[in-house]
């Protein structure tokens, strides 16, 4: 089935620019499709098959987009914000309209944060249902202990109605009376880490989202930094 869209909504989701504006650039006869300057901005065209060129530019229409994102600490996983810089902020550059994070990392949390467009994939990537396990590394203020470790496995207590499912703890590294543990949780409860801590009577220092699921963060990117999926990774992560 060819599905027709609108030149001017294509225009603008290809280029983030607004509706106005591409309807000024079809206007002024530098929106071409299939080699033939388009007389208007409502015509009909096949975003899978149709050349379309802007200012001499050829675009490609990608009905979804996925990016992988070195969340830095003092951002928030949101769209938009009233008194912070959001993680769709770091995207400069980009076309933006549509994007969101796929669940939350908390304001001084740090690594792997999906954003993409794809309702369907996010849904399935946080849905209690499908169990998708995420890796923290995190540093607690105190040496943790077998008890603890054997308690996070059994399921830790952090005030719901039901435990915390169970989590896996590996590698615990002690250093001047701090650990560094790699904690593998397969739910999403709110502040879940700091709070499962906190039931072992410590305080999360440090905490950095290394996986998703399938989705490892890319050691190359720096704090701040993102880059698209490959291919790869973006059917590992739906095969799942
Ligand atoms: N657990 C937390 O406490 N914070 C996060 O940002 C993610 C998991």
């Amino acid at each position: 089935m060819v599905i027709k869209m609108r030149l001017d909504k294509y225009l603008s989701e290809c280029t983030g620019k607004t509706r106005s504006q591409v309807k000024a650039l079809v206007k002024k006869g530098l929106v071409t499709v299939d080699g033939v300057p388009a007389k208007s901005p409502d015509m009909k065209i096949d975003e899978t098959s149709s050349a379309v060129t802007m200012d001499g530019k050829t675009l490609s229409y990608e009905k979804y987009v996925y990016y992988m994102l070195n969340k830095p600490e003092g951002y928030v996983s949101a769209t938009n914000d009233n008194l912070h810089k959001t993680v769709i902020d770091l995207l400069s550059g980009e076309n933006t309209r549509d994007l969101f994070p796929v669940g939350r990392l908390d304001i001084d949390t740090v690594g792997l944060l999906l954003i993409t467009n794809d309702g369907a994939l996010s849904h399935d990537l946080l849905s209690p249902a499908k169990h998708v396990a995420k890796t923290y590394e995190a540093i607690l203020d105190g040496i943790v202990t077998d008890e603890d470790i054997t308690m996070f496995k059994t399921g830790v207590d952090i005030g719901e109605e039901k435990l915390c499912k169970p989590a896996k703890v590996v590698d615990v590294d002690e250093n001047k009376g701090h650990s560094r543990v790699y904690i593998t949780i397969t739910e999403g409860k709110f502040h879940q880490i700091k709070r499962m801590a906190n039931a072992i009577g410590m305080d999360v220092l440090f905490l950095k989202r290394l996986s998703m699921g399938s989705l490892v963060l890319d050691p190359a990117l720096s704090p701040g930094e993102y880059r698209r999926l490959t291919e790869d990774e973006l059917n590992s992560l739906r095969s799942k």
